[in-house]
């Protein structure tokens, strides 16, 4: 439906340049892995999904762009390649959890030649790809179900094709129920300060024919309030294992909003979001990014250039307010600590 947002083509990393949207379609082309890393930093590519399969990409560039022969050498280089990319931005897990799957490769195969672990590094780059682009699917269709017909859901930031390969796990949740044919509507928080919502996924939305209506954050309550939200479906950039859940700022008061006006709060986050390692929010790397962000928006200034600002790029639901999560083993309801670890840390 989508093109990619994110993908490897002629020895180069390709990225759909999500600064320019919606008003201009241009591509990133990394050919080197600083111009990689430096577009995870400035959000070029973003979302916890498509952060991870990028960084996928990123090994498989250092690992092509290695011209030596011996394996000590080459371990290094990727070694280095790794811990740049891992300095790129610290919420999402994803990131992490492919870095982890990639030193596995050249750590765990000491015997294999240079030749030998290119190609391992490519065949699994390609596999995170494909498997992410199943994953949303499966997420998609689970996920439908809590659609129901005439049904107005509520979402922040991007969490569809653009923050993935292609599909989106809280819109794909909307591309399911779509194509099923369910009649909804969709309302946008605009996401400040860097207006993903209103930049990414009304764009993304209008592209897919899904009613979209832009509201800005402030217009959440009163929107509940009316008893014009059905639902809330967000993405995730590092679930804990307790099920306390890092996502773009704003989450949180929208989960604290559904409480008190009783109203379904999920969230759509596949497996590799899930850090089983951290067992509760506290735990959970916030990034804070300039203080320009906030000032202004795009070089045009709206506050003093002096101001004081607090810029954290996510916040944290705590699991008590989460209704459930949509993975691609399901949907997953509380007691949640005991059933997403049941779900998600078996096989199958
Ligand atoms: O700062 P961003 O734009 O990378 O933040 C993205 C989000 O918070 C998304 O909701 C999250 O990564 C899930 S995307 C499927």
């Amino acid at each position: 439906m989508f093109k990619p947002t994110v993908y490897w083509s002629q020895g180069a990393v390709k990225l759909i340049d999500q600064t320019r949207l919606p008003h201009r379609t241009t591509m990133v082309i990394c050919r080197d892995l600083k111009t990689l890393a430096t577009a995870i930093r400035r959000l070029q590519v973003r979302g916890a999904p498509a952060i991870g399969v990028a960084a996928g990409f990123g090994i498989q560039l250092a690992s092509t762009r290695f011209k030596g022969s011996g394996r000590r050498a080459f371990d290094r280089h990727l070694e280095r390649a790794a811990y740049h990319l891992a300095a790129s931005r610290p919420t999402a897990v994803n990131l992490f959890h492919v870095l982890d799957e990639m030193k596995a490769l050249w750590t765990g195969a000491p015997e294999f030649s240079v030749a030998q672990l290119k190609r391992a590094i490519q065949a699994k780059a390609a596999a995170l790809y494909e498997e992410n682009r199943q994953v949303c699917r499966r997420m998609g269709d689970h996920g439908e179900r809590l659609i129901s017909d005439g049904m107005t859901a509520l979402t922040i930031c991007n969490a569809g094709a653009l923050a993935t390969v292609d599909y989106g796990t809280a819109l794909g949740v909307f591309y399911s129920a779509k194509a099923k044919g369910k009649r909804f509507e969709v309302f946008a928080c605009e996401t400040r300060p860097l207006l993903q919502g209103a930049r990414l996924t009304v764009w993304e939305l209008e592209r897919a024919k899904v009613p979209v209506t832009l509201i800005c954050d402030s217009m959440a309550a009163a929107a509940m309030r009316s008893g014009k939200i059905g639902a809330v479906f967000t993405g995730a950039d590092r679930v804990a294992a307790n099920g306390d859940t890092a996502n773009k700022i704003g989450t949180y008061s929208l989960a604290v909003l559904a409480k008190y006006h009783k109203i379904p709060f999920y969230v759509v986050a596949p497996r590799s979001t899930f850090d089983f390692r951290t067992s509760s929010g506290s735990g959970i790397p916030i990034e804070e990014r300039s203080a320009d962000e906030v000032r202004g928006f795009q070089g045009a200034a709206a506050a003093s250039a002096r101001a004081r600002v607090w810029n954290p790029a996510f916040d944290v639901t705590p699991a008590r307010l989460i209704t459930a999560f949509v993975t691609e083993r399901g949907v997953i309801v509380p007691p949640l600590k005991k059933n997403l670890k049941r779900a998600l840390c078996g096989h199958g």
